[in-house]
């Protein structure tokens, strides 16, 4: 059986505002990241991806705080060590990140070695290497990554988008991670340069640079072609988990649903059907709805006792695979059997697109 590379349980954290507000945007999550595995994270923009990316990294520095719940990375709890500990024993070995956007924060005026020398020297690798050795490490690994070494000695502004993502990536994996964390690593670049990012973060896994992996997308059908598993994040929770075809192809909460069914994709499966928005958006979560988190915005509100009042617990769906909605299994599957069927009828001429 597969060892369990990353496990957190019910992590809350929060931002704290300058007005003293709390904003909790990730809240009492929990899942498991096995060896050799990935995972993608998919939701609107403000469900909290990025914080929850973030929070589970353990080094957290203001507006972020921790409140409670448990991080352990390939068996060692990091709730429990100090910031500089993280820094120095967790942090780039244990599991690395790639912010969202991190290509366009690297300083124009350094040449891409110097960012292999940080990353070494951040995390305390940098003592017992010299600069030749350093160039050695970095040489050999954009070699087998199939970027040209002489990226090394060139500056960010020299280098086009995609070059610049895969860039930071394998600067980012130098230390050859347990986890790696890709923050919408392809969401900045056309269609031949995302191909060519997921390329590589497939072959860090392939080669072993990198163990497992947490891949952030507000695209649900992206992460089918990059990640095992797929989770649905909305307002700071998990709404709905399982393999990646079953969440593409047979997602059960409305609000996967419609994450779904507002995206075009290119898949055999998935074509031609009738593009459909999710009216309004995400909460504040400065004020988290008291019952169902997607009830202001779900097209069964009416259909559902409650929603609005007592909160939603998760519904197992199999194995790896549950849902939070208070409406059962069968009864929403047959819910979307029938819209499908509908909004199948209407597409036979052409698409269009219509809000539900
Ligand atoms: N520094 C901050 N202070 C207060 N609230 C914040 C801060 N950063 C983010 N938030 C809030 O936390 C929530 C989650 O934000 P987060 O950036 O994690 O979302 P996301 O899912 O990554 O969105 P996107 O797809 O746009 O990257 C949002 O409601 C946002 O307003
Ligand atoms: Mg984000």
């Amino acid at each position: 059986m597969a060892s369990t590379m990353l496990e957190v349980k019910n992590l809350t954290t929060y931002y704290k505002t300058r007005m003293n507000e709390e904003v909790c945007s990730v809240d009492n999550v929990s899942f498991n990241l096995e060896d050799g595995k990935s995972l993608g994270i998919a939701g609107e923009s403000g469900c909290g991806k990025s914080t929850l990316a973030m929070s589970v990294m353990g080094y957290y520095f203001p507006p972020l705080n921790y409140k409670s719940g448990s991080i352990v990375i390939d068996g060692k709890e990091v709730t429990t060590l100090d910031p500089d500990t993280i820094r120095r024993t967790v942090l780039g070995t244990d599991i690395a990140y790639i912010p969202q956007a991190a290509m366009n924060a690297l300083n124009p005026t350094r040449k891409i070695i110097r960012f292999v020398e940080d990353v070494l020297q951040a995390h305390g690798h940098a003592a017992d290497m010299d600069k030749k050795q350093i160039r050695a490490l970095a040489e050999e690994r954009f070699n087998i990554l199939n970027l040209p070494p002489k990226v090394l000695d060139q500056y960010a502004v020299e280098l086009s988008g995609g070059m610049k993502q895969r860039t930071v990536i394998a600067i980012s994996t130098i230390l050859s991670p347990k986890v790696l964390i890709a923050d919408e690593p392809s969401s900045a670049l056309d269609v031949s340069s995302q191909k060519i990012v997921i390329k590589l973060l497939r072959d860090l896994m392939e080669k072993g640079f990198v163990r497992s992996m947490l891949f952030i997308t507000h695209e649900l059908p992206l992460l089918f072609n990059v990640t095992d598993d797929i989770m649905v994040m909305y307002a700071g929770e998990i709404v709905e988990r399982g393999s990646a075809k079953e969440m593409v192809f047979d997602p059960i909460m409305p609000y996967s649903k419609g994450l779904m069914n507002s995206i075009i994709v290119p898949e055999a499966g998935t074509r031609g059907h009738v593009l459909q928005a999710i009216p309004g958006s995400p909460p504040n979560l400065k004020k988290r709805p008291a019952g169902c988190r997607f009830s202001e915005r779900c097209f069964l509100l009416k259909q559902c006792q409650g929603a609005s009042e007592s909160s939603v617990d998760e519904q197992a769906a199999g194995p790896g695979r549950s849902y939070r909605c208070k409406l059962s299994e069968s009864a929403l599957r047959a819910i979307h059997k029938e819209r499908d069927a509908k909004l199948e009828a209407k597409s036979e001429a052409k698409p269009v697109e219509e809000t539900v």
